[in-house]
């Protein structure tokens, strides 16, 4: 069974409190619910983080080799500022999807660079929540896809 790890980053554990205009009203335990649901309608093993630390972050990255098929991560503000998580990304040799719940792009402009996408197959923001469930069918689609449908 392939295994995927979703890590959360800095203030995401305050989603539904936190700017609700722009994170909307779903709480982190809301999301995470969803997405064990979809790991068990997908049949994949998934292990879900949140973690307000960059080093924690870094570590649980580090230590995914040879564990986990494929990584989810959403690392809120360390998006944009964080060397340390890139490079502990481009280190462990795992395919990762960046997700964003807003669009980064429509934000302040310290938002519009991400550090993080660089090393990651591709980044999906801007669909609130749904940015989660669109990033793991992107998941699903690098580590168990047959491609037998890839359009070239
Ligand atoms: C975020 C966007 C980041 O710029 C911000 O710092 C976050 C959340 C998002 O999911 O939209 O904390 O990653």
């Amino acid at each position: 069974m392939a295994k995927i790890l979703v890590i959360h980053g800095p203030n995401l554990n305050l989603l539904g409190k936190r700017e609700p205009d722009v994170y909307g009203t779903a709480n982190l335990s809301d999301i995470d619910n969803r997405i064990k649901q979809w790991a068990k309608e997908n049949n994949l093993g998934i292990e879900i983080i949140q973690s307000n630390y960059e080093g924690e972050i870094v570590e649980r990255i580090g230590k995914a080799r040879d564990v986990f098929d494929v990584i989810v991560i959403n690392p809120a503000a360390y998006t944009h500022t964080s060397i340390a998580i890139r490079d502990a990304i481009s280190g462990v040799q795992i395919p990762c999807v960046e997700v964003h719940i807003s669009n980064i792009y429509q934000r302040e402009d310290f938002r519009h660079n991400s550090v993080i996408a660089p090393v990651c197959a591709g980044q999906i923001c801007g669909f609130g929540a749904q940015s989660y469930l669109l990033g793991l069918n992107a998941a699903l689609e690098l580590c168990c896809a047959d491609h037998g449908d890839k359009i070239e």
